[in-house]
């Protein structure tokens, strides 16, 4: 569904007047990997790793300098590698300013059945395909004329997860989407996302640097490590892990919860 092959990504660093000699910091290193249909890869790394720049180049949102990537046989950063809209759909972190805050909930959604009509020219009942999505995602229908700040965090990200899953894409990303969330509230948000991964069959990337939270909901982790991949193995393989980054993650852990 997914694949990335040889992925380099990097910035111009600011050095002030030399402009001839531009010099560049490099970001990720030859990143390599695949997604399958209905797979939850996880991505863990530390802070500064390079996983949200990572999430970006999925997201077609930045063209690495080296590398390609294809989403559903489509080869994206190419003439013809446009993406259809709505195809892969974004949960990030902060989940207050990816919502307008003058609009109501019904609003929210209703952008995405925009995108949705564009893609498939379907026409649906906004109303009762918004009350439907917030029931999925475990709020009733007094929420439909909510404006943003009149929720809690976690009611906002259930808001923004509906507003995902109403483009019906294939695809969804998740950057840090529950990190924020306390802990409480990130295992409803995980069970949730378990819940409509099996109705809907999406395909997953869930970018974290939380390991519990990937042993909770991925099938495969990937570890990026200062924007190399370090590993990548079944989340139930986890305790043989052979690369000295995921080992010296899985110990510290481990030492934490003795
Ligand atoms: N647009 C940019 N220009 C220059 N440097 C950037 C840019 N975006 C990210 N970086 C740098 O790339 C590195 C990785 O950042 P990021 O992908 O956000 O890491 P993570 O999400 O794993 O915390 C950081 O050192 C960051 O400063
Ligand atoms: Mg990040």
């Amino acid at each position: 569904m997914i694949k990335l092959d040889h992925v380099c990504v990097h910035f111009p660093k600011s050095s002030g007047h030399f402009i001839f000699k531009k010099t560049y910091q490099q970001i990720l290193y030859d990143v390599s990997f695949d997604v399958k249909e209905g797979e939850c890869l996880g991505i863990l790394g530390e802070s500064g790793s390079g996983k949200s720049t990572l999430g970006r180049v999925i997201c077609s949102l930045l063209q690495p300098f080296k590398g390609s990537i294809s989403i559903d046989s489509v080869e994206l950063y190419t003439k013809r590698g446009a993406l259809e809209p709505g195809t892969l759909a974004v949960v990030f972190q902060d989940y207050t300013t990816s919502v307008n805050p003058r609009f109501t909930v019904r609003d929210i959604i209703n952008e995405s059945f925009i995108v949705l009509f564009r893609r498939t020219g379907k026409c649906i009942d906004v109303e009762q395909e918004a009350v439907r999505l917030l029931k999925l995602v475990g709020l009733d229908e007094e929420f439909l004329y909510r404006y943003p700040h009149q929720l809690s965090g976690g009611q906002l990200q259930r808001i923004c997860i509906a507003r995902a899953i109403a483009v019906q894409p294939k695809v969804i990303l998740f950057d840090e989407a529950i990190s924020s969330l306390d802990a409480h509230t990130q295992v409803q948000v995980m069970d949730l996302l378990k819940d409509i991964k099996k109705q809907y069959n999406f395909t997953y990337i869930f970018i974290t640097h939380d390991l519990p939270s990937v042993t909770y909901l991925c099938d495969r982790v990937l570890f990026l490590y200062k924007g190399r991949v370090e590993e990548v193995i079944p989340v139930e393989d986890m305790s043989h892990v052979t690369s000295d980054y995921a080992k010296s993650l899985l110990h510290s852990i481990l030492d934490i919860n003795m």
